[in-house]
Formats: C-alpha cells, sequence, structure tokens
C-alpha cells in the first residue's frame, strides 16, 4: 500500500482566526486519509490549529524553528516552544528561509538534530535554482545539500526525516517540474540517502515533492515510484483544492 504525505505550506498566510474558519472547512471534506494530511502554519496560527483539527486524525506543524533551547535570540521560536504545543511536523531549510533569511546548510543541520533528539518530524526541504539547473547541475547541487544536511546524523535518525524536492524555479511560479523531472530527481534523493546509508533507509524515507503543485497536476505526480506526497504552497490555501490533491493520493492507495 501507499503510503504518502499531503502537507500545506501556508507560508506567511492566514491569521487566527481566518485559520480557524479555513479548518472547519478542511474538516468538513471527511478525508479517508485524514492521518496522512498535514498543515504547516505560522507560529501565531498553531494553537488556534491544534485545538480546531482535535479529532480530526490530521496533523500540524510549524514553518521553521531555532536550534538553541532558549536564549537572547529575539523574535525566534525554540523546539520545547513547539514541543509543548505538540506539533507533529517542523519545515526545515525552505528555499525562500535560504534565500531571505540567511538559513545555511549548516544551521539546517543543526536543526535537524534538535527537532529529533524531540520526536518532532523535520520536513527538510532540498532544491536547485533555475541557473543550477540550465548549467544541468542540479543532481551535484542536490547531492550536495544532502550530505551537508544529513552531516552527523546516524541511520536510525535519517527515517526520522521527511525530504522535500522542491526545485526553486517551479515554487509558487504556476511551472511545475514534469513528473519526469520529479521523478528523477525524487529517485536520485533515495539513490543520493542509500549511498550516504543503505538501501532500508532510503526505502523507508518519504520524498515529497513541491512546486505548483495543484488537482490537476497531483496524480501523475504522485504516482510516480519516488514521490511520497506533496509539499504544497499556494494551492494549500484553498480548502477545496487542497482536498483534491489529498483526495488523488488517496485514489493511489
Ligand atoms: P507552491 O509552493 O506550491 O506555491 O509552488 C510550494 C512550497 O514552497 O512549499
Amino acid at each position: 500500500m501507499n503510503k504518502f504525505l499531503i502537507a500545506g505550506n501556508w507560508k506567511m498566510n492566514k491569521t487566527a482566526s481566518e485559520a480557524k474558519a479555513f479548518i472547519e472547512e478542511l474538516k468538513a471534506k471527511n478525508f479517508s486519509n485524514a492521518e496522512e494530511v498535514a498543515v504547516l502554519v505560522p507560529f501565531t496560527d498553531l494553537y488556534t490549529v491544534k485545538d480546531a483539527l482535535a479529532g480530526s486524525g490530521i496533523k500540524f506543524g510549524a514553518q521553521n524553528v531555532h536550534f538553541e533551547a532558549s536564549g537572547a535570540f529575539t523574535g525566534e521560536v525554540s523546539v520545547p516552544m513547539l514541543s509543548e504545543i505538540g506539533v507533529d511536523y517542523c519545515v526545515i531549510g525552505h528555499s525562500e528561509r535560504r534565500e531571505y533569511f540567511n538559513e545555511t546548510d549548516e544551521t539546517v543541520n543543526k536543526k535537524l538534530k534538535v527537532l529529533i533528539e524531540a520526536g518532532i518530524t523535520p520536513i527538510l526541504c532540498v532544491g536547485e535554482s533555475l541557473e543550477v539547473r540550465e548549467k544541468g547541475e542540479e543532481q551535484a547541487f542536490v547531492g550536495g545539500q544532502l550530505v551537508a544536511d544529513f552531516e552527523g546524523i546516524s541511520a536510525k535518525d535519517a527515517t526520522k526525516i521527511v525530504i522535500a524536492y522542491e526545485p526553486i524555479w517551479a515554487i509558487g511560479t504556476g511551472k511545475t517540474a514534469t513528473p519526469e523531472q520529479a521523478e528523477e530527481m525524487c529517485a536520485f534523493i533515495r539513490g543520493v540517502m542509500e549511498g550516504m546509508y543503505d538501501a532500508v533507509v532510503a526505502e523507508s524515507l518519504l520524498i515529497l515533492y513541491g512546486g505548483s503543485m495543484k488537482p490537476s497536476n497531483a496524480k501523475e505526480l504522485l504516482e510516480k515510484e519516488d514521490i511520497n506526497g506533496g509539499l504544497i504552497g499556494g494551492a494549500s490555501l484553498k480548502a477545496d483544492d487542497f482536498a483534491g490533491i489529498a483526495d488523488a493520493a488517496a485514489a493511489l492507495k
């Protein structure tokens, strides 16, 4: 049976009251695969979303975290803070954080380690820019990210990380990677993980595709062998669209 994760990355969208209304709409969809659906929301929405989701089976999480447990880091949020809320997931290393907020493979690596220790599942984002792809260097680039991001992480802990392949040129652009391009890179990522660890680790990993996924292209992406779900931005903000993608995954069971 295929295992999926359909995760909605809200980015900097929805106030707490908007979040509550949205979750009510989402719950009304009565997903058959609710436990494979997650919403990744702004910090200010976490408690509201947790309460609104209670009993639905739908999972939730944050979009970033600091690697220190506490201290003089104005404006940051720590793993113990997320743990107390009870989040299931936390996105790490999204290309927007790497590009606009100085996130590096070094900080990504630290964040992965503290999240795993706390039992929160990281969703690690990797992916190349258009410039890198045009030079035909996407595998070298993403392979390099993986080696740096997983440094010092044991095989047992590696299996606790979800990887999202998000080509930067496909994020929010309406330009989706073709199912073949997405599959090629997700299979490549699985191969890198087999090389760094072993086949058991590689096979157990959930590898998601992200970048303009929507109901109309979800099936052809999700039916690919090495694509185990989606990290969805724009289309996760509308309940109908997000549900359409979750339903496409449910139909592939
Ligand atoms: P998009 O965003 O679906 O709007 O392209 C995906 C993401 O950035 O996670």
